[in-house]
């Protein structure tokens, strides 16, 4: 199951031949021929049941037009701040008063209450957003504003084919809008499309583009190029083998003229009017592009959900943990298995550093962005989902294996109790382990190779690195077990300057080789906990008992059962009484062993 390098966060929903065929038709001077836009809104109508379909040059210009042709100007428009800032525009170019209703944390989507209470006499219309392919309460909110006769449009632009009830998100409603930009699972690059059951909003959207020239084809070539080098990129031979070692790099190191090729920063300030290029024609070439993607909705949907089943049944009982359910009946079709935690860039970078490849969610809380500082309502839980959210892939071509590699490393975080080492901590391992070890044979190869083993050791996601910190905030007690001592020799000399240590200093080469680990006879191939100790300022206070406590809390969590310690077995050795003290059965004695080393072995059982 060893692999070098993960799979990249995300892929684009392209094939090579969605290139090819967009450069023989503008090649060939057939990217405005045919009457493939007409033919995919038959189809879309057909798929979802509704009897008006119109592409759209983005989706967010099917939201400005939905809202335009719904309110009156100036009237009030309930949504979610959970959205990209272009949506909140888009609303106001159009004449809505944006007003910002909570989300449920676990969809993270609009809840029904507050739209319940925030719809007032000047409310034009409701918003709603389904999220990460996540379809929200959208039959009870559909009731409400009919109760209310409150028009209804639905931005489904990261659902497209997701079924509340067997029926299509963004039909429920007076408007449901799609999009097809570039990253979206449903791709012309650049596109939407609004679907409507209203004739006299469909004519007016018709009537509204109508009249508009076709999107020109370098901006969808400009596109296409964007998303080729993002294809290309994100391929995983070249990923593997390089771009991710340079953004991993990056990403340890703070490297901002790295960082910035893959950080999403996303336009957050505010716009008045809608920009004159952006009310422009869908172009044929990029229909005949979604209709050839149309078979592989649902099947592609299938496959995101089944990897979503795996990370809810691996993550949903961690404490501190916030994932949306687990749902299997069309309503929730993953794009992304988005997880909350806090702090959440411990978990990407400890991800990271056990070579997974994840991202933080961009989009931001809007009801409290400056920019939308006369619209603020206090939103809280949009607020704790906006600074929490990391983006979990699940994309069809990531595999299962990959899933269950991200679910090994955030268990191995989560177990390991989220701790996120910094230099300082790093340095301060190496010199208590000095101090209170000074036999052992890290201590013996001298400060500077402790201070690399520690760097490793709490970088590695085979060993957990268990601390107790002062009041000062200093580590005060600290207990490694290694989840695979059989191999941490191997790896120690490939990942730290051990030959070197020892090349330089031949004579703690000798005094190493001499606190070597037991013979072949000690091997159980269980988890070993490898090293503790506790500072000389706390030391009597319980500190290794505790550190101990929670080590098998985290590996009861991991499904591990049993865990070992090897111990000198001189009779004068008081670490012999601790262990017995606590419950460690002894397994092989110094005698069977030939050495002077006594195996205690400790049965976790549950509870
Ligand atoms: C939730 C949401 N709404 C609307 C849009 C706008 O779609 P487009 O980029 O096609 O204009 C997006 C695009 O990212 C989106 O994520």
């Amino acid at each position: 199951m060893f692999e070098l390098a993960p799979m990249p966060r995300f892929r684009l929903y392209t094939r090579a031949s969605d290139y090819a065929h967009l450069l023989r038709d503008v090649l060939l001077g057939r990217a405005t021929r045919g009457d493939d836009a007409a033919r995919l809104e038959r189809e879309i109508c057909r798929r979802f049941d509704v009897p008006y379909a119109v592409c759209m040059p983005q989706g967010r210009v099917g939201i400005y037009l939905a809202i335009k042709h719904t309110i009156k100007p100036g009237q009030k428009v309930v949504l979610s701040p959970y959205t990209i800032a272009d949506v909140i525009n888009m609303v106001i170019c159009a004449g809505g008063r944006p007003v910002f209703a909570d989300i449920d944390r676990q969809s993270t989507n609009i809840l029904a209450e507050d739209i319940e209470r925030l719809i007032d006499g000047e409310t034009g219309a409701v918003m709603v957003t389904h999220l990460h392919g996540l379809s929200c309460d959208i039959e009870r909110i559909a009731t409400i504003c009919r109760s209310r006769n409150v028009p209804l449009i639905e931005d489904a632009a990261q659902s497209f084919g997701a079924r509340v009830n067997g029926k299509a998100v963004g039909t429920f409603g007076d408007a449901g809008v799609f999009s097809f930009g570039m990253y979206k699972n449903v791709t012309a690059f650049y596109g939407g499309m609004i679907v409507t059951r209203d004739e006299r909003l469909y004519h007016a959207v018709r009537a509204a583009l109508d009249a508009t020239p076709y999107m020109s084809c370098s901006t969808v070539i400009a596109k296409a190029v964007k998303a080729l080098v993002t294809d290309v990129v994100t391929s995983p031979l070249l990923f593997k083998t390089c771009v991710y070692w340079l953004f991993r790099f990056g990403y340890l190191h703070e490297i901002r003229a790295i960082n910035k090729h893959v950080m999403v920063e996303l336009d957050t300030s505010r716009t008045h009017a809608l920009p004159a290029s952006y009310l422009r024609r869908f172009l044929p070439v990029q229909a005949r592009m979604v209709m050839r993607q149309l078979p592989r909705v649902d099947a592609n949907a299938a496959v995101r959900i089944g990897y979503s089943r795996l990370y809810y049944e691996a993550l949903s009982s961690i404490p501190d943990v916030v994932v949306p359910a687990f749902r299997d009946d069309g309503s929730y079709v993953y794009n992304y298995f988005p997880l909350q935690y806090h702090p959440r860039t411990a978990l990407v970078r400890s991800a990271m550093r056990q070579r997974r490849d994840m991202a933080v969610q961009h989009l931001k809380n809007c009801a409290s962005l400056p920019s939308f500082a006369p619209e603020y309502r206090d939103c809280p839980n949009a607020e704790a989902t906006a600074a929490q959210v990391i983006l979990l892939p699940n994309y069809p071509r990531y595999g299962e294996r990959s899933v269950v590699r991200n679910i090994a490393a955030l268990r191995r975080f989560f177990a390991g109790g989220g701790e996120h080492f910094s230099d300082d901590d790093v340095n301060r391992l190496a010199e208590l382990h000095m101090t209170s070890l000074p036999d052992s044979n890290v201590s013996v190869l001298g400060a500077e190779y402790a201070r690399a083993f520690y760097r490793y050791v709490t970088d590695s996601s085979r060993e957990l690195t268990m601390i107790d910190r002062d009041a000062a905030g200093r580590i005060s007690a600290a207990a490694v077990i290694s989840l695979e001592p059989d191999s941490l020799p191997r790896r120690l000399v490939f990942r730290t300057p051990l030959l070197w240590h020892m090349v330089a200093h031949p004579r703690r080469m000798f005094a190493w080789a001499l606190t070597l680990r037991g013979p072949a006879a000690a091997r159980s191939h269980m988890p070993e906990l490898i090293l503790i100790y506790t500072s000389p300022e706390e030391r009597g206070r319980g500190r290794a008992t505790t550190l101990i406590q929670r080590a098998e809390t985290h590996l009861r969590r991991l499904g591990i059962d049993a865990y070992e310690v090897k111990t000198v077995a001189d009779p004068s050795n008081p670490t012999l009484a601790f262990y017995r003290s606590r419950g460690f059965t002894p397994r092989k004695t110094a005698s069977e062993l030939g050495r002077r080393f006594q195996v205690f072995e400790r049965q976790l059982h549950e509870g």
